[in-house]
């Protein structure tokens, strides 16, 4: 498992940091045997897989179901896990509850959060002991407000970016996510922090990268974002339910092959 200071030395020497999201066992376990270095166990999981229109909805309990399969699947893998909407900028005291029972319960090497507005409980985090991820740019749970848009793309919003961004490592923050921000913008905060800066729709020159799983892999997701990347189809997972469905209908499913060839029935009636 990469630890912290092996990413912040990836960053140093200019080794690219590879993230995707996992949901679940096999996702998970797919992301270690392919090596990536850190698996976000996102709220993204709203939509991806349990089909919400968005990440409100989603819940801390969610959240902790999700991120212990993740676990068992990848326990090699530096996992990060989000904090859900409406479980962090409360009260000191549940933040920082709602904090601990996410890294307690998954056994998580991180916990993320989104927004500047969180410098000081990220503060406070890291005090008792937990390693925080920052995100800026776009930040999912604010779409209600914000709509899915470019962030950061006038002067002063770039300006105030820059900014957050410093404040967010010197508040303890680990890592930074930026989303769907100018290139440009992304390759100078990169610059300007020590802490990797893992980058989605935010160019090649952040530290590193970061895909949903569902978005690349083209796993039930109807709509994509332009800095999505499609690597693979499982769409193509239809093809065989609807041969399935035909073969069951048809009898032509199971066949021999796919039978136990032990007979007892003969056995049983000679016992009677
Ligand atoms: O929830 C998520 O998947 C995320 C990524 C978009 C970075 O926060």
């Amino acid at each position: 498992m990469k630890t912290l200071a092996q990413l912040i030395e990836m960053k140093q020497i200019g080794n690219k940091i590879s993230m995707v999201t996992a949901y679940d066992f096999p996702s998970a376990k797919q992301a270690q045997e392919a090596n990536i270095d850190m698996i976000l166990v996102g709220d993204s999981l709203g939509m991806t897989v349990l089909g919400y229109e968005s990440t409100v909805q989603v819940t801390i309990d969610d959240m902790i179901h999700h991120a212990k399969a993740v676990r068992r699947g990848a326990p090699d893998t530096f996992v990060v896990v989000d904090m859900p909407i409406g479980t962090v900028g409360i009260s000191d005291e549940l933040d920082l509850q709602h904090a601990l029972d996410l890294y307690q319960q998954t056994n998580a090497n991180a916990i993320k959060a989104e927004g500047a507005h969180l410098a000081t409980f990220i503060k406070k985090a890291t005090r008792m002991g937990i390693p925080f991820v920052a995100h800026l740019g776009l930040t999912p749970q604010s779409v209600g407000v914000t709509g899915y848009k470019l962030q950061g793309s006038t002067k002063e919003a770039a300006l105030q970016l820059i900014e957050d961004a410093r404040l967010m490592e010197e508040s303890g923050a680990v890592a930074l996510v930026l989303e769907a921000i100018p290139s440009d913008l992304a390759q100078v905060i990169s610059g300007k922090l020590t802490i990797p800066v893992i980058g989605i729709g935010a160019g090649k020159d952040t530290d590193g990268q970061v895909l949903v799983y569902h978005d690349m892999l083209n796993y039930g997701v109807e709509r994509h974002a332009k800095f999505v990347k499609q690597y693979s189809d499982f769409s193509i997972g239809i093809n065989g339910l609807k041969q399935y469905n035909e073969e069951v209908k048809s009898g032509a499913f199971p066949s021999e092959t796919h039978t136990y060839k032990k007979k007892i029935m003969s056995e049983v009636n000679n016992n009677d």
